[in-house]
């Protein structure tokens, strides 16, 4: 049993809330964060004992949420693999240029880190029915885990989510409705069963545990480095919580002693179909607007108005990074080419950031020397109608499989 979370703190007005209960908003509407006693624990885990650990990301359950430790939903979500792009990095004139490859993750995205620990914490409460307003990945990843925990999961998303993200709900046994509208229309959906049903929301940021999962991607590329930092860091931000959750981690991490107080630039990307971080900061403002008409083939960018936006504005400025936006064939193009150049087939997220890395050199804002992580948020195997554009086949070849031709 972990014993190292004191609170939960409203990251808008301060309210503090007690650990051990389900939380969701706090009243003013602030997501909640979760605080640990960082003073004690460091004078009891180390780096060195990090790597004793179990191989996922539960071998940083010390500052994760005290679970027992029996009671972990786990399906070897974390350690993912930091591959260095020698030949992308030559080609678009960056020497030290490497991937975080989050497509190897269970359900084929990152959204498996904050889905283990949320629904672990679920199942801890005592909860039994979950519900998620998702873009697609964070839905196969909740049906994924709530499978494996044996409770109830409920699915709210677009109708034009990506094929692999229903059918991979579907198979999990989740109850799914597709829905006419955007994430931010589910959401509404969501919320009113969680009045009427009981169920449990886990909307990104309205439920405090997602956030503990995906931060473990700044505990773990501190790890990689040998608890060093990179220069700069590309995120393919929606909701924001990967870039949220990383900065959380290297305010933990030093508070600990085990970084010091140097920051990558972080890099909050979007699309130019849906850009309301983008705007936000090049407006100065500390909140966005909603973003009308959102459309993109990176499905996980398509959020129209993010809950945390002020903490992923926060987190961007004081890192001196800066938040970019790249167009749908941009991000397309530079997919294909770091599949071509390194054997890498990512999510059209994480190509956007490779497309956004590109615009970053030539303007100078990066420097060719610095070393430069992207975080490729998912596989590109999920994503195959998004690139199919790019590679049609021959009239009928589609219908068939495996030799057969598919009924109509
Ligand atoms: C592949 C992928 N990348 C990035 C994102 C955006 O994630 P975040 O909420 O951390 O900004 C999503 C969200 O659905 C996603 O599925
Ligand atoms: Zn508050």
């Amino acid at each position: 049993m972990n014993n190292f979370v004191t609170h939960l703190e409203c990251s808008l007005c301060g309210a503090k809330f007690e650990a051990g209960k389900v939380h969701n908003l706090c009243h003013c509407g602030g997501p909640l964060l979760v605080k640990y006693d960082l003073g004690k624990l460091r004078q009891t885990w180390t780096p060195e004992a990090v790597t004793s650990g179990p191989h996922s990301m539960w071998r940083y359950a010390p500052v994760l949420p005290p679970v027992n430790g029996n009671s972990i939903v786990s399906l070897g979500e974390g350690m993912t693999p930091l591959v260095q792009a020698e030949n992308l990095g030559k080609s678009l004139g960056a020497s030290d240029l490497w991937i975080k490859d989050e497509g190897l993750n269970p359900t084929g995205s990152f959204k498996a880190r904050g889905l283990s620990c949320a629904v672990t914490m679920a199942v801890e409460l005592g909860i039994k029915k979950v519900a998620i307003p998702s873009a697609g990945n964070a839905a196969s990843a909740m049906a994924a885990y709530a499978a494996a925990a044996g409770i109830e999961a409920h699915i709210f998303m677009p109708r034009d989510v990506p094929q692999s993200n229903f059918i991979e709900c579907k198979a999990f046994g989740a109850r799914v409705t597709l829905v006419d509208g955007l994430i931010s229309d589910c959401a509404k959906m969501v919320a009113a069963g969680a009045q009427s049903e009981g169920w449990f929301d886990v909307s990104t940021l309205k439920e405090p545990y997602r956030i503990e999962g995906k931060k473990t991607m700044g505990y773990e590329v501190a790890e990689q480095f040998g608890w060093q930092l990179p220069d700069a860091i590309f995120y393919p931000t929606g909701g924001g919580v990967g870039i949220i959750g990383m900065w959380k981690a290297f305010a933990e991490m030093e508070e600990m002693g085990w970084i010091g107080s140097k920051r990558p630039k972080m890099i909050a990307v979007q699309t130019e179909g849906c850009q309301p971080v983008v705007r936000a900061y090049e407006e100065n403002e500390r909140r966005s607007r909603f973003w009308d008409d959102a459309h993109t083939v990176a499905a996980g960018l398509r959020v129209p108005k993010p809950l945390g936006d002020f903490l992923i504005l926060d987190a961007v400025r004081e890192s001196g990074g800066t938040c970019i936006a790249v167009s749908d064939e941009e991000l397309l193009d530079a997919g294909i080419r770091l599949a071509t150049d390194e054997g890498m087939f990512v999510a059209p997220e994480g190509a956007a950031c490779i497309s956004a890395l590109e615009k970053l050199l030539q303007s100078g804002f990066l420097k060719p020397q610095e070393k430069i992580v992207i975080y490729n948020t998912g596989s590109g195997l999920k994503y195959l109608e998004a690139y199919s554009t790019r590679f049609p086949r021959n009239g009928g070849e589609q219908d068939k499989l495996g030799g057969l031709v598919t009924p109509r």
